[in-house]
């Protein structure tokens, strides 16, 4: 499919006055890193995730015909508290999706949002707020054209929230998203995320994915600063290649069960992820001590048990663990017993493969 084939034509924004919609939508963990991009929010690689299932944003959106049709007409409410700073992000948003969705102007709008984690977490909230944005409009059009097939529905809502944050896009449907075209993943593309098409090893099922919170706060780095430095940096090419070649290790691993050539794809990702950005220009380091202190510690407890626990990082300091079912009371042990006392306040969050996003109502 190509940009056009998005593009909403022939509707009647007479034929629905009012209404609203509820979408629950996760976030994702990246196993192979999008990290580098380019207009229109394109990816110089392919990544690849797992959709989470408890860490979710749940947004509505109430709708009317305008009173007026210029501009946007919107007001955004967070946690129950009306949010103008949250305005900017979503101005820009639907001038991005409005050539797709030209009924935006037509309406107004109340989007109300909130986290099933905390916003200070220092968890990524773009992937799941961008992903429940664009599945509210999708509903919207939905009505608007009835005839519309559900995977139409569900590239269409990835392709929208592409244009939101990149990430958002693998926050459509579950359990293992790739998004970037890659010649040996059927279907993929840089437009929208799709399912791995491959049958996965059940050694995935229920793939559990720890999320320890070790600085909750502002990033000092946005990921959208990172992504512009990767323009001119000096390993970019290196790096998108790197990625791609992971893409391939990692479809093969994802299918034959190999949770060792997991740990190393994966580990191998987070840490040239990071490597990015401390090699760019300007330079930052987003990892903190503990950080380190959690990655050390998980690898003497691999080496003193033979377990199959890894990590992985987004673009903070937080860290990510990724453990089989089968290991999740061994492994739940050790994160209480030793890895806890490195978050801030001892505050972590249980997480696991999850399906998808989820419509809670549609009225
Ligand atoms: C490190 O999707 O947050 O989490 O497209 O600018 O909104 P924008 O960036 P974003 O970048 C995510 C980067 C990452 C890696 C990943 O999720 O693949």
């Amino acid at each position: 499919m190509i940009e056009t084939d998005f593009i909403l034509k022939n509707y009647d924004s007479n034929s629905l006055k009012e209404g609203n919609v509820t979408w629950k939508t996760p976030s994702n963990i990246a196993l192979v890193k999008y990290w580098g991009k380019r207009e229109p929010q394109l990816p110089e690689n392919t990544s690849i995730s797992f959709t989470l299932d408890a860490c979710f944003t749940l947004t509505t959106v109430e709708y009317s015909k305008a009173k007026c049709d210029e501009g946007f007409n919107f007001e955004v409410y967070f946690e129950g508290e009306k949010k103008e700073e949250f305005k900017p992000k979503i101005e820009t948003f639907f001038k991005r999706i409005e050539q797709y969705v030209p009924f935006l102007k037509e309406y107004d709008f109340v989007i109300k949002s909130r986290n099933s984690f905390p916003h200070s977490s220092g968890i990524a909230s773009s992937a799941s707020g961008m992903s429940a944005l664009a599945l509210c409009v999708m509903s919207i059009e939905k009505k608007l054209n009835t005839e519309m097939t559900d995977e139409y529905f569900n590239k269409k809502a990835s392709f929208l929230a592409r244009l939101g944050s990149g990430s958002a896009c693998r926050s459509i449907e579950g359990e293992i998203i790739v998004w970037g075209k890659h010649s040996e993943i059927k279907g993929s593309s840089d437009l929208f995320g799709v399912k791995f098409p491959q049958k996965v090893h059940q050694n995935f099922e229920n793939y559990h994915d720890t999320i320890l919170l070790v600085d909750e706060g502002e990033k000092q780095v946005s990921s959208t600063i990172g992504h512009k430095l990767m323009h001119g940096h000096p390993f970019a090419q290196q790096r998108f290649k790197q990625a791609n070649d992971n893409i391939l290790k990692i479809a093969e691993v994802l299918q034959n069960g190999d949770l060792k050539q997991f740990i190393a794809i994966v580990e191998s990702e987070a840490l040239s992820l990071h490597a990015m950005m401390m090699t760019s220009n300007p330079y930052f380091i987003l990892m903190k001590p503990n950080t380190l202190k959690i990655i050390n510690r998980i690898w003497d407890f691999r080496a003193e048990t033979n377990s199959n626990i890894c990590f992985t990082l987004d673009a903070g300091a937080n860290v990510h663990l990724l453990f089989p079912e089968s290991e999740a009371v061994i492994v739940n042990n050790f994160i209480i017993n030793e890895l806890i006392q490195y978050c801030q306040e001892n505050h972590y969050i249980c997480d696991r493969v999850g399906t998808g996003a989820k419509l809670v109502s549609n009225k």
